[in-house]
This record gives C-alpha cells, sequence and structure tokens, in this order.
C-alpha cells in the first residue's frame, strides 16, 4: 500500500518507527510535513499539494498533527478523507479529542471513570465552583491545554478564585477539577490500538510536580493494568472514536479516572519501556482495514 505519514519530524521516533515497520513489510512510504502540505478545493476535486506537485495515489494516511497545528493539520487530513482515502484517525476525532471540556463530556456519558469537573463561564458563584469539586485543592486547567502546559494545581480556595478570575479576564477557557491526590505525580498511559491495549507504562514526576508530563520532566516504567483500566481504556478509545491513541487515566480510590486521549500519542517510551511493537500494532490495524469499507464516526460530538 501507499501510506502517507503526516509529520513535521521525519528525525522524530514516533515517525521514524512507523516508517521502518511499514518499509520491512513492503509499503510505499512517504512523510509530508502536513504544515507545508496544501489544498485545492473545486467541485468534486479535491486535491493535496505539496512541493509544488499534486500527491497522488495514497491509500493510507497516518496523521500525527502537533497540538498546536490541530487545525490545519486536521484540515489537511480531512481532505484525504474527502479523497476516500483511510486515515488511522478520523480529522473530527483529532479535532473533539484536543477539547478536554468536549472529553470530559464525552467520557461521561459513556460511563467512563473521569474526575469531576466544572465548566463555567462567568465569575459568579466561584464558592459553588470550588464547592462542586470538593473544595481545595482543585486542579484548573486550560480548555486546550497539552504537555501539562495550562494545568494549575490550586493549593487554597483564595489561590483557586484568583487563577479563576485570571482566566476568565484574559478569556480563556477552562474546566475546574477534582484534584485526585491519591495518584499526584504520577499517571498511567495506555496505546489503544484498534480497541486492545498493546501497552502501558506509568509515568512519574522526577521531582514533586504534580503533573506527570514526560515533558515536565516526567518518567515512564512499564505496568500491568488491572481488567477494570483496560476496559476503561479500550471505552475512553471508543468514546472518542479513535482506533489508534493514548488513553491518560489516573489510579484513584474509586477505581481509573480518564484525563484525556491523544489522537497522536508518542510511540517512543511506550516502546523502549514495554518492549512492545506497537508501530507493528497500528500497521496491522491498517492491513486488517484500510482496503474494507470507511467506517463512519458514530460519536455524534
Ligand atoms: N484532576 C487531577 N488530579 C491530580 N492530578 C492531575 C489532575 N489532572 C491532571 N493531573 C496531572 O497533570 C498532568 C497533566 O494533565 P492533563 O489533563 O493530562 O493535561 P495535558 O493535556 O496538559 O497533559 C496529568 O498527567 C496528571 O499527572
Ligand atoms: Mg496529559
Amino acid at each position: 500500500m501507499n501510506i502517507v505519514i503526516l509529520s513535521k519530524g521525519r528525525a522524530n521516533y514516533s515517525t521514524r518507527r512507523l516508517k521502518e515497520e511499514a518499509i520491512s513489510r513492503g509499503h510505499e512510504v512517504r512523510i509530508l510535513n502536513y504544515a507545508r502540505c496544501y489544498v485545492t478545493i473545486e467541485r468534486s476535486n479535491p486535491v493535496v499539494r505539496y512541493e509544488g506537485k499534486e500527491v497522488t495515489d495514497v491509500d493510507v494516511v497516518i496523521p500525527r498533527i502537533a497540538a498546536s497545528l490541530t487545525k490545519y493539520g486536521s484540515s489537511i487530513v480531512r481532505q484525504f478523507e474527502m479523497q476516500n482515502v483511510f486515515t488511522t484517525a478520523s480529522s473530527i476525532a483529532i479535532v473533539r479529542s484536543r477539547d478536554k471540556l468536549r472529553s470530559m463530556q464525552l467520557f461521561a456519558k459513556a460511563g467512563v471513570g473521569i474526575p469531576k469537573t466544572v465548566f463555567a463561564r462567568e465569575a459568579s458563584d466561584l464558592d459553588d465552583v470550588l464547592d462542586q469539586v470538593g473544595g481545595a485543592p482543585v486542579i484548573i486547567k486550560v480548555a486546550r491545554g497539552t504537555h501539562g502546559n495550562g494545568v494549575v494545581l490550586a493549593e487554597t480556595r483564595k489561590a483557586a478564585k484568583a487563577v479563576m478570575q485570571a482566566f476568565y479576564v484574559e478569556g480563556v477557557n477552562f474546566l475546574v477539577q477534582e484534584f485526585i491526590a491519591e495518584s499526584a505525580g504520577t499517571d498511567i498511559r495506555a496505546l489503544v490500538v484498534n480497541g486492545k491495549v498493546v501497552a502501558s507504562i506509568q509515568r512519574q514526576s522526577l521531582d514533586d510536580d504534580f503533573r506527570a508530563n514526560t515533558h515536565q520532566g516526567g518518567v515512564g516504567k512499564t505496568v500491568k493494568l488491572t481488567d477494570e483500566e483496560r476496559k476503561t481504556a479500550q471505552k475512553a478509545a471508543k468514546a472518542m472514536g479513535l482506533a489508534v491513541c493514548g488513553v491518560d487515566m489516573m489510579r484513584s480510590e474509586r477505581g481509573p479516572l480518564v484525563l484525556e486521549v491523544n489522537s497522536s500519542a508518542s510511540l517512543k517510551t511506550p516502546e523502549l519501556v514495554t518492549g512492545r511493537n506497537v508501530a507493528g500494532a497500528i500497521l496491522d490495524y491498517i492491513e486488517q482495514n484500510a482496503k474494507g469499507k470507511r467506517r463512519r464516526d458514530r460519536v455524534g460530538a
């Protein structure tokens, strides 16, 4: 098959592994920097162009879209969808998963455990907002943050109100969340491919940061999931409409609580730490599904 990896970094571990795995199975692979792709739109002729040429004969795209370029990157993916090209992540699911509020609403509806979350606009009833999530300490996070940036732990009611007021003034949408003290500084990432967990790691912050993101200096180690955790990861992936993704969860006294689902989860730590062939699992999924009928997105939000 002719596979296109949409990625800004051809030296990036995940991009390299996907390419290597695809080539070893006899596929043709092109890596296109989606930030430099452009599309021409006219009646019945959806075209993607790159370096002055039309991109043709594509069977599969593997989007690796950075959070900072969600809108542009997903529109390139959408253009391939307009050509009926198979994608490992639909444009609509990428956009959906990048919105923390929308994700929380969908997880809750699907019966996935989440930290109790409040979304509010006016600064009228900050005390009730805080009471709803059990009072301070609370987590306040901007609706579109990534890599742990924009996630704040407010230790006191006073600090929480100050942070919320600052966000209101700046017009930033944010969520207020119950602080899961039991697992502060650690979280679990489960990589789900085609409805199955193929690798899982536990991430631990190195200093006393409550955020476990490896971008904040956290480290990963292999972890065995409970049945409940595995089912939760599968359910969360399904709720987002993503066949390939990384599900972030925290262990709590009332079971696993999902924080977010990443449509372009890194393969690096999960592969290196667990020894699992995640890229191989993604290629298996492609080989089994790319030729069949396109699955429609059924999430509905
Ligand atoms: N409700 C919470 N309680 C305790 N820790 C949290 C909570 N929400 C997030 N964290 C910590 O902060 C990190 C980043 O939060 P997350 O929602 O995943 O945002 P990002 O998209 O920036 O990674 C998590 O990996 C976790 O370690
Ligand atoms: Mg995260």
